[in-house]
């Protein structure tokens, strides 16, 4: 790669990064428009960059080439119609959960008033679940320190203060009441699958947010289990899980006679939702 420093525009800049990166043109403009926080089409009126910017977006470039996920760089990230504060460290949200949002939203019956969120990241599903019930009062815990400040950032940010609660706390540790709605995207990664995610997972993402133990089950388990404590009558759990539990999941929902329940797809048609308290007649 060039030297930024010698680069005298901006078409120089995109032929080089989309040249260091082996991606194409357009791919390169994405990428240098995210680094620089500005919408794509600006790039066409920013000839001039500042050294500074020049510096900022070579190191960025040779990072994400060592697979730090852009997000991390950023420090943004956008869950459903939301803008979010994502620091390192911390879980960043993914497509998939915002589905979950949407089977949680098609649920019928009546809105629940009281959630609680197991693993609350930078906060995402919390956000997204206080716009989507602007009647609910939600408390969001996760056990680690980072997770809880990110997701402070981002209640403070969204003004949502006054309705979210966060704790820090152990599954159900350090928390008391019921609540209608249960909902958690636990880590659910089976633990010799670990070892194949992709670098830019494995390498940068906390592990204590994927690994869900030996078959990947065992969390989501504990979380069933230990929750029905908290559950209130007609209560609902709703859960992101990895398709290759789904049948020791079943196993345990049976032998324990826990029920309602139902998995649901997501948009690759596998086995990614399960819903406890929720009748597949009527959902
Ligand atoms: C897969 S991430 C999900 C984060 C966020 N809810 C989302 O959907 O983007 C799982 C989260 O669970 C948290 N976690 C892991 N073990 C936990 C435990 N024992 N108690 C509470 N939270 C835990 C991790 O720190 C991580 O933030």
């Amino acid at each position: 790669m060039r030297s930024l420093s010698s680069l005298s525009n901006m078409k120089e800049l995109i032929e080089s990064v989309s040249k260091e990166l082996a991606a194409d043109r357009h791919e390169a403009e994405m990428v240098i428009a995210s680094l620089l926080g500005r919408p794509r089409h600006e790039l066409h009126f920013l000839d001039a960059m500042s050294d500074r910017e020049q510096v900022q977006i070579l190191q960025r470039v040779r990072q994400l080439k060592q697979g730090i996920p852009i997000e991390y760089l950023t420090r943004k990230v956008q869950f459903r119609d939301h803008v979010l504060a994502i620091n390192p460290g911390v879980f960043i949200p993914r497509l998939e959960t915002e589905q979950l949002i949407e089977y949680v939203r098609k649920i019928p019956g009546r809105e629940p008033q009281m959630i609680l969120e197991i693993g609350t990241g930078c906060g995402a599903l919390t956000i997204a679940l206080a716009f989507l019930f602007p009647g609910a009062r939600i408390v969001a815990t996760d056990i680690s320190e980072k997770a809880i400040e990110n997701a402070q950032e981002n209640i403070v940010d969204h003004a949502l203060g006054s309705r979210v609660e966060l704790v820090r706390c152990d599954m159900y540790g350090g928390i008391s009441g019921v609540f209608d709605l249960i909902v958690s995207n636990p880590p659910y990664i089976p633990r010799d699958r670990l070892g194949i995610l992709p670098p830019s997972v494995k390498d940068f993402e906390p592990l204590e947010a994927l690994d869900g133990g030996e078959q990947g089950v065992e969390f989501i388990e504990e979380l069933i289990e230990d929750g029905q404590m908290h559950l209130a009558k007609d209560g609902i759990m709703a859960f992101e899980i990895d398709d290759d539990g789904t049948d020791l999941l079943r196993t345990f929902l049976e032998d324990n006679n826990i029920g309602p329940y139902v998995f649901r797809r997501d948009l690759f048609g596998r086995y990614r939702y399960l819903f406890i308290g929720v009748d597949r007649a009527k959902s």
